[in-house]
């Protein structure tokens, strides 16, 4: 499964980005108006940390709007995604954009039916936002088993994404389910590589070692 990146912060990235485990990025509105400077700029900088798939969404609500950003979000460097919400307006945009050889992002997708839809359209990734579900009391997963039975019964070309990653327990899952990529906020990824018994074993190594008063000699 590729992990990437849910954070428009640059130095998240960068740390992210040195424990080798990055595969990709995704921003949303959201997450690029809690960062300073420029929106492009910040693309930019983003695209020139990570090399594979950078999400960037556009603003404008009806097609031609979109196509005309996602052409233009799509020239920023050769690995944007460009991010189409779902909705009749998204999918005449992701349908243009993939004759012109722009690779897109469903997001927002809340049903097999949207992510269905999307597919056919040709989107490259389509979406479930588990921990948005989860928060009105359904069953996120439910609907990551449902889209990849789906993608695979029409052998469709579409990827899906686990977005809305709250914990990771949900990474877990997701990985459990054979979805494709999770993108995750960066404290969830760090809080992946720990587990107190680790920290505890640790700590219990180091204090045998110093109480026998051993060291290396190298
Ligand atoms: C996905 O690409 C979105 O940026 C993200 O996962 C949204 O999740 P949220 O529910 O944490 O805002």
């Amino acid at each position: 499964m590729e992990i990437w990146a849910d954070t428009a912060n640059t130095a998240e990235i960068e740390k992210i980005n040195a424990l080798g485990i990055l595969d990709g990025v995704t921003t949303n509105p959201s997450l690029i108006a809690k960062e300073a400077g420029d929106p492009i700029a910040i693309l930019k900088r983003i695209t020139s940390v990570v090399k594979g798939p950078v999400s960037a969404e556009v603003i404008s609500v009806e097609a031609d709007g979109m196509i005309k950003e996602g052409t233009k979000l799509a020239g920023i460097a050769p690995n944007i995604v460009v991010k189409i919400p779902m909705g009749i307006e998204g999918l005449k945009a992701i349908k243009v954009l993939h004759q012109k050889g722009i690779r897109t992002n469903c997001t927002l997708t809340f049903s097999a039916n949207q992510a269905l839809l999307a597919a056919k359209a040709g989107a490259s990734y389509v979406n479930a936002f588990v921990g948005r579900i989860d928060d009105e009391g359904d069953d996120g997963f439910r609907l990551v088993q449902d889209i990849l039975v789906m993608l695979e019964n029409y052998k469709l070309q579409s990827e899906l994404i686990v977005a809305s990653i709250r914990h990771p327990w949900h990474v877990h899952l997701s990985a459990q389910a054979g979805a494709h990529v999770a993108t995750i906020p960066t404290a969830v990824i760090e809080k992946m590589a720990s587990h107190i018994r680790t920290t505890e074993g640790i700590n219990k190594f180091l204090a045998d070692w110093n109480k026998a008063g051993k060291e290396y000699k190298i």
